[in-house]
């Protein structure tokens, strides 16, 4: 009986925080900046199967139901859109420079589809950003180097694209990476250093390792450096110093044995054979 005022003082003074935490899961939540995220995003996306059918200007507004979502492939946390996930849906279009307004997503993976265009340099505001896998679509164009802002990226997915030009040696900054994949694009340059050797990050005993092996640079014609092959002697212009090298040398070996066919047949002439002594003597007298 004495217990009995107590319990129910402690359950009135944990009522405000029952009803909080059975409201927050429900509690519809709008932020400014990933309504004009989610809508630019939608709005520069092609989407022939359908997939993206709730994303509404409705949802835009909200997008964010407790933990949950409404919008395919949109995970939310504390009511903002944290990890953007649509691989494998067939979307068409280019990567709008709004997603750089999802100021809070750690994770953007749209791998997998039929995306084209540059990768934005904007998505370097993303400050958030743990994960960026925008692998096996048709970007083109350059890796931003702006990427190396994102300084808690741990995972940077680039392969089977059209990407062009070099592979930025910022991008050797990111301490966090732990998986950096460009295969299969149409780099070009040498491997930056600090991709390739764990020496200035993991110190001397680390020295032999590669930060990232061979297979996170294959497939790109004109990469080249450790861990690849180092830089081929003008790549193909090899094969066309050998070819030429050996064309002139069938041509010289042609052209001689030719002049020597024809000196041979001259002599021929001047110095005729026994056979045919009689013949000349005969025609001797003309001279
Ligand atoms: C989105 O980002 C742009 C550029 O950073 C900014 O000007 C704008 O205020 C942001 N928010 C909205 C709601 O457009
Ligand atoms: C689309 O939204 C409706 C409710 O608005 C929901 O029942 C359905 O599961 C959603 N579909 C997807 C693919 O999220
Ligand atoms: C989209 O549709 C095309 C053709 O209709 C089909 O080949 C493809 O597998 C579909 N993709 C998805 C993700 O459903
Ligand atoms: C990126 O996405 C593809 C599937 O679309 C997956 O196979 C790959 O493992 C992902 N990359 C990383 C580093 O998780
Ligand atoms: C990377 O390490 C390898 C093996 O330790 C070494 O041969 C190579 O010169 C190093 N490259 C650079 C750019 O430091
Ligand atoms: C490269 O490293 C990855 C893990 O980072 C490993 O799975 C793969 O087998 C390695 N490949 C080679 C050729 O060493």
């Amino acid at each position: 009986m004495a217990t009995r005022p107590p319990r129910v003082a402690e359950l009135l003074l944990l009522l405000p925080s029952l009803l909080l935490l059975l409201l927050l899961p429900q509690q519809v939540v709008s932020d400014p900046d990933d309504e004009a995220c989610l809508s630019n995003l939608r709005s520069s996306l092609t989407d022939p199967n359908g997939s993206l059918r709730n994303w509404t200007a409705d949802t835009f507004a909200a997008p964010c139901n407790g933990f949950t979502s409404y919008l395919e492939g949109v995970t939310c946390n504390n009511g903002r859109v944290y990890k953007l996930s649509l691989q494998g849906l067939s979307l068409g279009g280019a990567l709008s420079t709004s997603l750089a307004n999802c100021t809070n997503l750690q994770s953007l993976d749209l791998s997998s589809n039929a995306l084209s265009g540059a990768i934005p340099p904007e998505l370097a505001s993303l400050l958030n950003l743990a994960v960026l896998n925008l692998s096996s679509n048709r970007l083109s164009g350059r890796i931003p180097p702006e990427l190396a802002l994102c300084s808690y990226l741990n995972v940077l997915d680039l392969h089977a694209n059209l990407l062009t030009g070099l592979i930025p040696d910022q991008l050797g900054l990111l301490v966090r990476l732990s998986t950096f994949d460009v295969s299969d694009n149409r780099l070009e340059g040498p491997i930056p250093a600090l991709l390739a050797n764990r020496t200035a990050v993991g110190g001397a005993g680390a020295a032999a390792l590669p930060r990232f092996n061979a297979s996170s640079f294959v497939g790109n014609k004109d990469l080249y450096g450790y861990p690849l092959p180092p830089k081929r002697g003008g790549g193909l212009s090899v094969l066309a110093i050998v070819g030429i090298g050996v064309g002139s040398g069938l041509l010289s070996l042609v052209l001689s044995f030719t002049a020597v066919c024809v000196w041979l047949r001259v002599t021929e002439k001047a110095a005729p054979m026994p056979g045919e002594e009689g013949k000349i003597s005969h025609l001797m007298p003309d001279y």
